[in-house]
């Protein structure tokens, strides 16, 4: 199977002043092809540090961190805006909908940005948006939804460029447990019906039931991770390097 994500002794050090925050502090994870991931661990133990070196919008200080095979260290702004633009999407604990336009609207300005130029509406994105059950909702603004609807269409939002890898960083903490475990099944879908790669942030231990993978952090690092294939895949670096 195929490595989307890897580190190698993956190291993020914070500097406020002189004060220095080693936020990872060697961080080593494989992630394949169609898993379904959750992140866990204490508050301040590195959970959103490490999303933002897997989503390319942050660099290491030491170590690598390859996404689909590509160390993203040598890379200069604009290479890494592309790996973001063709390869991640992001999920957040708030949502970020633009407010003045509609859930549509928001989807397609995001399928823009995102240079898939074409029809603002396809066959893969009509699925999603039943399978979130929003596709009635697309012509309300996100004050006319609920914080459940609004989150799905942020995740609509996310997938509808079919990014290798989705990342969600506490998406369900600013919703209640109803909706908290709606937002979980539709990952969980994305993940079965689409083979959607999915790591996710959360709190919440009652929530690593809908994920395969469960990894634990603490103080910058990982103490457990019940890797499936902890053997099976050979490290991209043995690979000839590739573009972006
Ligand atoms: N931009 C920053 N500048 C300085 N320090 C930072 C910055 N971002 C995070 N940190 C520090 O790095 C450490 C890890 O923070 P991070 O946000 O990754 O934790 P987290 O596990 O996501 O926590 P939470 O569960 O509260 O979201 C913390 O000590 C935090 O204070
Ligand atoms: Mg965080």
């Amino acid at each position: 199977m195929k490595n989307l994500l890897e580190t190698i002794d993956l190291r993020k050090t914070y500097k406020i002043g002189k004060i220095e925050v080693e936020a990872l502090q060697g961080v080593n994870l494989r992630i394949r092809e169609g898993e379904l991931v959750a992140v866990m661990g204490p508050s301040g133990c590195g959970k959103s540090t490490l999303m933002h070196l897997l989503g390319a919008m942050a660099r290491p200080t030491a170590g690598k961190v390859l996404i689909d095979g590509d160390d993203i260290a040598g890379m200069n702004d604009g290479q890494l805006t592309e790996v973001r633009r063709n390869k991640i999407g992001f999920v957040f604990q708030k949502f970020n909908l633009l407010p003045t336009l509609t859930a549509g609207d928001n989807i397609a300005v995001a399928r823009h940005i995102h240079g898939r130029g074409g029809p603002a509406h396809d066959q893969h994105l009509e699925e999603i948006l039943q399978m979130l059950m929003i596709q009635d909702k697309m012509g309300r603004r996100p004050s006319e939804l609920s914080g459940g609807e609004q989150q799905r269409v942020a995740i609509a939002r996310s997938v509808a460029n079919r990014p290798a890898i989705l990342l969600a960083d506490e998406p369900t903490g600013s919703l209640d447990t109803k909706n908290s475990e709606i937002v979980l099944n539709m990952f969980r879908e994305l993940n079965r019906r689409f083979r959607q790669t999915i790591i996710l942030v959360t709190h919440n231990p009652e929530l690593v039931i809908y994920t395969d993978r469960l990894i634990e952090m603490r103080d910058g690092v990982i103490v457990s991770d019940n890797d499936p294939f902890p053997e099976d895949t050979e490290s991209e670096l043995a690979q000839p390097a590739r573009s972006v």
